[in-house]
């Protein structure tokens, strides 16, 4: 389907031209019920959508438009565990990593159910016996540290979670996580650990991604070097997480210490499988499922919840509106919680890995605009940054406030100042300052353009308690929804990443040339040949 075609989206269209005028002050004039009527809560969160650039009709046509590319269908679908990702031609099915024990799934003959609370039987033992300290390391020492080694989705969600959940860990074992192929992500990582205290534990669905093997060799390298070269210490000291047993093997680690996953689970989408193993090691198996149980809370949200109370629907719905009527091309995410330093990257491969896309499921170019660019820092950081763009710059960036009623730090007045931040940048997104205000507060004429502040810049605040596993795992999956609400609207398959291909493919083939004693022949573009030839002359090749 052509979603631009359909009589929903002329209507949208249309509307939007009528309501360009209104500002966010007319539209508060009109109600000024709507700051706590256009407010919609899902298990602990409450998103605040007032301050969007819509009315009672906006919604009407959205939530229409949902209907017309049958949304409730797909998102039935997916749960039902049909094969939604149809470039794949897999399930997808993450919601059944996190939903309560003794609820079989069936999805290609097999219980999905019964696979994922048995690995998570698993990952649960195996953490106790970290943290308890009976898994002992090669020379009979204490587990002190864990590396996370994998990449992507292998790495940002455990890692934006250890971050953001670093008060529930325990503060005796240290995560650590390395991603990049840059030596120096291993080497920083790594200086000052203890390789008898140390735990790798290597994530990667496929087992085949170049910057995760090397990184894996490069420490049973460290590993060994530390431990006299016993290469028996491998087994105490590595656990793989992955779908792929073979290579595992492959590698040199015991398929009895493999965690393992399934290619229904996208890997942007792994978090909540074993890939969340080094997670549960810091922050405990108890934490952990508060974590699952949050997740599981929302997917149950968005399959049952009517659209119109629907968190991830309305907010799917609000970003499509921006990106394709008002010709938004990036979306802010602003915490304000240092915790979720890490939610904006973690964030930008979820949304942007997913729908990033220009083709349609169908095969058929998009005739609209979709993914946005994501990106954000943690406020109030980002006022004294980029604030600035959003207030008074050209470009539109609907941004999301994201905020907790209690500290889980309370010192002083710190947290109320934190939170008086972020709703008065909301607020001053939305209703600006007019000329009139400026120059009534003696601003001298001259200065008082550049005073001005435009507003009517939307926003969505969502506010939870406290900042726990429970809420972090709510949060997560609500974007996770919304996410695969847009891609409905787009007719995008937002569980493929064709597009990172090509790039991995072209550094295989070109690595030798960097690496080789000899002048290579180069048969690449002039660009890149004068760029090879420019490095080997910088490494004295
Ligand atoms: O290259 C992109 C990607 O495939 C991501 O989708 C994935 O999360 C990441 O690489 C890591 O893949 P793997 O878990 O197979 O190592």
């Amino acid at each position: 389907m052509d979603v631009t075609a359909t009589p929903e989206w002329a209507a949208l269209a249309e509307h939007h031209e009528a309501l360009r005028d209104r500002s966010l002050r007319d539209l508060f004039a009109e109600d000024p019920d709507r700051g706590r009527r256009l407010t919609t809560r899902a298990a602990d969160l409450y998103l605040d959508w007032s301050k969007h650039r819509v009315t009672d009709e906006t919604v009407r046509l959205l939530l229409a438009l949902a209907e017309r590319v049958g949304l409730r269908e797909r998102i039935d679908a997916m749960f039902r565990g049909e094969h939604v990702n149809a470039t794949e031609d897999r399930a997808v099915l993450h919601v059944a990593l996190r939903a309560p024990a003794g609820r079989p799934l069936v999805v290609d003959g097999q219980d999905v159910a019964a696979d994922v609370h048995a690995v998570l039987g698993r990952m649960r033992s195996f953490a106790e016996r970290v943290r308890s300290g009976e898994w002992r390391g090669h020379t009979g020492q204490r587990i002190r540290a864990v590396v996370n080694i994998g990449i992507g989705g292998s790495d940002l969600g455990p890692a934006m979670a250890y971050q953001a959940l670093r008060a529930y860990s325990d503060r005796g074992i240290t995560a650590r996580f390395v991603s990049n192929i840059d030596p120096t992500d291993f080497a920083e990582a790594t200086r000052d650990l203890d390789p008898a205290e140390t735990l790798f534990v290597v994530c990667s669905k496929t087992f085949t991604t170049l910057e995760t093997l090397t990184n894996a060799t490069q420490a049973r390298d460290w590993l060994l070097t530390g431990l006299d070269g016993d290469q028996a210490a491998v087994a105490c000291h590595f656990v793989a997480v992955s779908t792929n047993t073979e290579a595992v093997r492959d590698f040199g680690i015991d398929p009895e210490n493999m965690f393992e996953f399934w290619d229904w689970v996208g890997g942007r989408y792994s978090f909540t499988s074993a890939i969340g193993l080094s997670l549960m090691v810091a922050i405990g198996p108890e934490a952990y499922d508060e974590m699952l149980a949050g997740f599981s809370a929302v997917d149950e949200h968005f399959r049952t919840a009517p659209f119109e109370a629907n968190l991830p629907v309305l907010q799917g719905l609000l970003n499509v509106w921006y990106t394709d009527f008002s010709g938004a091309q990036s979306h802010a995410v602003l915490p304000y919680s240092q915790y979720l330093s890490r939610l904006p990257a973690y964030l930008q491969q979820l949304t942007m890995e997913s729908n990033g896309k220009s083709v349609r499921w169908d095969g058929q170019p998009v005739t609209t605009a979709t993914g946005e660019v994501w990106w954000g820092e943690p406020g109030t950081n980002g006022q004294h940054a980029f604030h600035q763009l959003l207030h008074q710059g050209t470009t539109l960036v609907p941004a999301d406030f994201i905020g907790f009623g209690e500290p889980v730090h309370d010192i002083g007045e710190m947290h109320d100042l934190l939170m008086a931040n972020m709703f008065a940048q909301a607020a001053a997104l939305a209703f600006g300052k007019t000329a009139e205000e400026v120059a009534a507060d003696g601003t001298p004429a001259e200065l008082v353009p550049h005073k001005v502040m435009p507003g009517n810049r939307p926003s969505s605040t969502i506010l939870a308690p406290r900042l726990t596993p429970g809420t972090l795992g709510q949060l997560v999956a609500f974007y996770e929804h919304t996410v695969f609400t847009q891609g409905v609207v787009w007719q995008i398959d937002s569980f493929d990443q064709w597009g990172v291909e090509l790039g991995k493919v072209m550094a295989r083939e070109l690595a030798p040339a960097l690496t080789s004693a000899e002048a290579p022949e180069l048969d690449q573009d002039p660009s890149t040949t004068a760029l090879v030839e420019e490095y080997r002359r910088l490494r004295g090749r």
